[in-house]
């Protein structure tokens, strides 16, 4: 693209050293006067492909008379302007432009414009964790709303956490029921009148795969929201398709994708962007401009990173079928998972996520001496990464569950959550071999 000059906006009533160039500001690119070809870009984006969109959404925001390529890390805590008037104007949302960090910042900014690009959403706000996400959606839903929510019982340990002790000590009611069986659901929801449901669209660690648009019609039904986290699906299942209220990441995962950095996002529907945003404004669980810089260089190679993972993932399923080692093989792209329905009408065809759940005979003792013999793979809380990871979910991310409730969730004490990394399949396969031969 040939560098054209940006408009340039005068600031008068400044005092200024006589022989001083007079003090400009750029133009924001989303005001009439801004470049024409910022706006194009920005208005064609949303019709490009994936790859195009999300190696684009964000970025070009004018700097002064330059605009960089990759938006740059702002590490500032507040903006000023020549006048109070402009400030104050900024302030009022009359001009656009930043006041304080919590408020916004450009580097989470443009974050938040290519996180809502990536989920098809109107608005995003990121924020310091995925946990950090969950706790504002949560909030931003039950905002003069009844303080209920309905919420699938198999879900990430800290959301378990969340849900389980932290709401109910605030006075939400929090009830648990299987997200799979709809009739349980529309059961709960009946009673309990909650103000939202939530729900992982792979669950983390069993990998079952909920009917998000029967879900969405239940929420529908009673006057409830319907809150997605998206953290395992990012591009194969897009919830603001199936009916979403919001959308969550954890962005520590394949949004950031390198192992590299903590972050999370909620993306919104024009109609809740202002509940998100005031219930942000808050809790000021933000992203600092640093990590949020990290995520978005993770993002603009996320198509190309999830097409890999997939691959790779069935490809493990493939190679591990049948092995002498192994009590139970769980993959949704498997034809014989339980909700290979579910799989089939959300997901595109082949592709089925990045993890693969390998219940290890032998149980707890089976499922360690597996991980602790891989070599290439490291044992890893994390999932997302271009490295291979496996976890074993009953001593560390769902410890806090009783055995009986760890079984009735399927989650067995041999399970191994893997998260097939973008290292070469055979290399994978070699490693997850070795190790299964220790186990
Ligand atoms: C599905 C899901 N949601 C939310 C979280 C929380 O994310 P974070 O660890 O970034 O706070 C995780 C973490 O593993 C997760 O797997």
């Amino acid at each position: 693209m040939p560098g054209k000059p940006c408009p340039r906006t005068e600031i008068p009533g400044r005092r200024q050293k006589t022989d001083a160039p007079p003090l400009t500001l750029a133009v924001h690119p989303n005001l009439p006067q801004a470049p024409t070809y910022t706006q194009c870009l920005v208005s064609e984006l949303p019709a490009m492909k994936p790859q195009t969109t999300l190696v684009h959404a964000g970025e070009r925001r004018p700097l002064g008379n330059y605009i960089p390529v990759s938006t740059p890390i702002f590490a500032s805590s507040s903006f000023f302007y020549p006048t109070t008037e402009e400030l104050a104007d900024v302030f009022a949302e009359r001009l656009p432009g930043e006041t304080y960090a919590r408020m916004g910042n450009p580097t989470s900014s443009a974050l938040e414009e290519q996180v809502a690009a990536v989920e098809g959403g109107h608005a995003a706000i990121a924020t310091a964790s995925g946990m950090a996400a969950v706790h504002l959606a949560l909030l931003a839903g039950l905002l003069d709303r009844r303080q209920a929510i309905v919420a699938a019982d198999v879900l990430y340990g800290g959301t378990l956490e969340l849900l389980r002790t932290v709401l109910p000590s605030e006075g939400v009611e929090v009830r648990f029921c299987d997200f799979c069986d709809l009739e349980a659901v529309e059961a709960a929801v009946r009673e309990v009148r909650p103000a939202l449901l939530l729900t992982e669209t792979i669950s983390n660690p069993a990998l079952r795969v909920a009917r998000l648009d029967r879900l969405r019609e239940i929420a529908s039904e009673y006057g409830a929201l319907f809150l997605v986290d998206n953290t395992f699906t990012p591009l194969l299942i897009k919830p603001f398709d199936h009916g979403a209220d919001m959308v969550i990441h954890s962005a520590t995962k394949y949004l950031g994708g390198h192992g590299d950095v903590l972050a999370g996002a909620v993306v919104v529907p024009e109609e809740h962007a202002e509940a998100l945003r005031q219930t942000h404004r808050c809790l000021g669980g933000n992203l600092g401009p640093f990590e949020a810089y990290l995520v978005m260089r993770g993002i603009k190679t996320l198509p190309l990173r999830m097409r890999h993972h997939c691959a790779n993932a069935r490809m493990v399923f493939e190679g591990l079928r049948g092995h002498p080692k192994i009590e139970r093989l769980i993959f949704p792209g498997d034809p014989q998972h339980p909700d290979a329905k579910a799989v089939h009408q959300l997901m595109p065809a082949g592709e089925a996520g990045g993890a693969v759940g390998i219940d290890v005979k032998g149980g707890s003792e089976g499922a360690c001496a597996f991980l602790d013999s891989l070599r290439l793979a490291a044992t890893s809380a994390s999932i997302g990464d271009l490295t291979t990871l496996g976890l074993h979910p009953s001593s560390a991310t769902h410890r806090m569950l009783t055995p009986e409730a760890r079984m009735a969730l399927g989650i067995t004490d041999g399970l191994v959550r893997l998260s097939v990394g973008a290292e070469h399949i055979d290399d994978i396969m070699a490693d997850i071999l070795q190790a299964l031969e220790q186990a």
